[in-house]
């Protein structure tokens, strides 16, 4: 029988999942397919009826229903409730299975860029309060990074999801992040800003230290601006379409029965996908 998945938003036509899951099928020689379906909020609780009655074996989720399904899952992994949110579901023994997969992508694709690098990674700085935020710092506090500053548009937002991490994250006014800089040995943005179709980001990274790692978990383009400007300060720069290729994993060992390599040669396939600015 052909296992069927899925990868549920609105809109997801936009969406790259297919692509990489497809690229792992075809790798493996395996019978699957991996099918984006638009599915409103609203709609969520008929489709997740759909993948209990057995059409599918699991899929993604992805903006804006990540919270929907959270509690119509039987299990939801520690990650997933830590989050309030779930990206991806699998059946077994007739319950449905949740997790977030997205810190563990964010860290994966960190590790593989940069190995060793959470032990000069003393502090952070987060740009962004939202569910990419406590994703990374949902992971940066995993491996002991004991100093995250968060720094927000709208400030309420960072003092609350500071809130969630008492012990390690400080919120902080977003005009201080010239300064905020100087210190930090890491730092991820967690905005949509510089996004393709989306305003600029504007930091000031003249206080740069060269070193610092520069995260940016924007993928279109590839080299954002953030990227471009931490390079020629001497910043190490690390990419977002790692994180979206290894947070995929985890999905496609639950579905098929094969952990899938992050390989060159599937990020080339990606990145042909990607228009260059
Ligand atoms: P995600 O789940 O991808 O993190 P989100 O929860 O909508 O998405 O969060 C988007 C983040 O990008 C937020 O930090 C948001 O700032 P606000 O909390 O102030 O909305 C930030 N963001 C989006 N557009 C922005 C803009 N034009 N200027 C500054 N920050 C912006």
């Amino acid at each position: 029988m052909t296992r069927r998945c899925f990868i549920i938003g609105h809109p997801v036509a936009h969406s790259r999942s297919p692509l990489i899951h497809g690229h792992w099928l075809a790798e493996y020689g395996l019978a699957g397919s991996y099918e984006r379906v638009d599915v409103p909020p609203a709609e969520v609780p008929a489709f997740i009826a759909r993948l209990r009655a057995g059409e599918f074996v699991g899929g993604n989720v992805t903006v804006p229903n990540k919270e929907a399904v959270l509690p119509l899952l039987d299990q939801a992994s520690a990650t997933a409730r830590a989050m309030g949110a779930a990206n991806t579901l699998w059946m077994a023994d007739g319950r449905l299975h949740g997790d977030n997969t997205d810190a563990y992508g964010f860290l994966a694709h960190l590790d593989a860029c940069v190995p060793g690098w959470a032990e000069r990674a003393r502090t952070a700085l987060i740009l962004g309060a939202g569910g990419a935020a406590r994703a990374v710092i949902h992971g940066l506090a995993e491996r002991g990074v004991n100093r995250i500053l968060l720094v927000n548009r709208s400030s309420e937002r960072a003092v609350d999801l500071a809130a969630s991490f008492p012990e390690a994250v400080e919120a902080h006014p977003w005009r201080d992040v010239a300064v905020l800089v100087a210190e930090s040995d890491l730092i991820v943005n967690t905005t949509s800003l510089g996004m393709h179709g989306q305003p600029p980001l504007e930091i000031d990274l003249s206080a740069l230290r060269p070193g610092t790692i520069v995260d940016d978990i924007v993928y279109v383009p590839l080299e954002t601006p953030l990227l471009a400007e931490a390079r020629r300060r001497g910043g190490l720069p690390v990419d977002g379409l790692g994180m979206l290729l290894h947070q995929a994993v985890p999905g496609f060992e639950r579905w098929f029965g094969v952990r899938p390599q992050v390989t060159d040669a599937l990020r080339v396939k990606l990145e042909a996908d990607i228009p260059a600015s």
